[in-house]
């Protein structure tokens, strides 16, 4: 049994999935933009994950019998200042998305909702793999710096990138 406060607050986590989903969208269109198509390629599969995690809430809402109610999604940034920029706010993003699904974890244990705690475990391993990736990327990009070599083979790096990576 899920009660309605916690379906209420699953709703509101599908939204900013698919938040998520449209800010890397957002983000990709930006590297498009600046012939980076690398950087744009690996933004377009992590807005398709997001997606995905946004999938995964609706699934579970409707499984245990509940309504999805979708709402407006707001509108994300569409320039940013520097290709750092983009990934320490992604980096900033992520740490977001971990606390939500962490309060989420508290609300399901403290109302001893066993199933939706469950469901919300792989979210756990998940943001850790998420953080940790985009850590990555930022340490890379610190190293490289302004050389447009590095910066040359990075997009090809990221341009690698397939669905489901
Ligand atoms: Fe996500
Ligand atoms: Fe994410």
């Amino acid at each position: 049994m899920v009660t309605k406060k916690m379906l209420d607050a699953l709703n509101d986590h599908l939204n900013e999935e698919l938040y998520s989903s449209y800010l890397y969208l957002s983000m990709a269109s930006y590297f498009e933009e600046k012939n980076l198509k690398g950087f744009a390629q690996w933004f377009r599969i992590q807005s398709q994950e997001e997606y995905g995690h946004g999938m995964k809430f609706y699934g579970f809402i409707i499984q245990v019998g509940g309504k999805v109610t979708l709402k407006a999604i707001k509108a994300p940034k569409t320039s940013w200042k520097s290709i750092m920029e983009v990934f320490a706010e992604t980096l900033a993003h992520e740490k977001h998305i971990t606390g939500l699904i962490n309060k989420l974890i508290e609300q399901a244990m403290q109302g001893k909702e066993y199933a939706t705690n469950n469901f919300l475990q792989w979210f756990i391993t998940e943001q850790v793999e998420e953080e940790a990736t985009v850590e990555g990327i930022i340490n890379k990009l610190e190293m490289i710096g302004d050389a447009k070599s590095g910066l040359f083979m990075m997009d090809r790096e990221l341009g690698a990138r397939m669905a489901g990576q």
